[in-house]
């Protein structure tokens, strides 16, 4: 199955309570052919209103972190664990995480990328299947079913709640992270 047509199956997904209340489903976008995957949690309310990832403040926050390390986001593809945004944000419950992992699964096999960078606890604590909380998981590399690496970092919602630049603060981490993923990326 291509990108399109699994985004094709996103949109008209009735599979979770999810799908009652959205207004747009948010399958995700970039490049198809990319190296690398960021997946978040759930679309927001700028999402849900324009059927992309990442389009407010935490999707602004996103893109000037892959800034950063001069990554544009047309060359990663982002995407969300649960592709209908939950009702005032609140965390995606396990059965709609459920529901919605054949989608991301799917996406995965399509693009292979050789890192995917978990964007907090939910997506980091659902694709490595752990309890380990981001601030410990976050900054290493794990394997996803043997095949991918997988690599924590905060989500950038929790850098706008947390703004400090200081030496060890969650931005200043964020950096390192994202400076250890494209260094990974030049050596492949
Ligand atoms: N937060 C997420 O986890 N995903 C989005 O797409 C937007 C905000």
């Amino acid at each position: 199955m291509d990108l399109a047509e699994i985004a094709g199956k996103v949109k008209t997904c009735t599979k979770c309570r999810l799908s009652e209340n959205r207004t747009k489903a948010v399958p995700g976008e970039g490049d198809e052919d990319t190296d690398l995957l960021f997946v978040g949690e759930g679309p927001g309310r700028q999402e849900d209103q324009q059927g992309r990832p990442f389009v407010g403040r935490a999707g602004n926050k996103l893109t000037d972190i892959l800034g950063s390390v001069s990554l544009e986001r047309s060359q990663v593809y982002i995407t969300n664990i649960v592709k209908c945004r939950p009702p005032e944000n609140r965390t995606p419950k396990s059965d709609e995480i459920d529901s919605c992992l054949p989608y991301l699964e799917a996406q995965i096999a399509e693009i292979n990328p050789s890192i995917i960078a978990t964007l907090g606890n939910t997506a980091t604590k659902t694709l490595l299947d752990t309890e380990e909380g981001i601030t410990s998981a976050r900054g290493k590399f794990y394997s996803w079913r043997g095949k991918i690496q997988v690599f924590p970092m905060f989500h950038p919602s929790y850098l706008l709640r947390n703004p400090s630049k200081e030496k060890g603060s969650p931005k200043y981490q964020t950096w390192q992270d994202i400076k250890k993923i494209k260094k990974v990326l030049r050596s492949n």
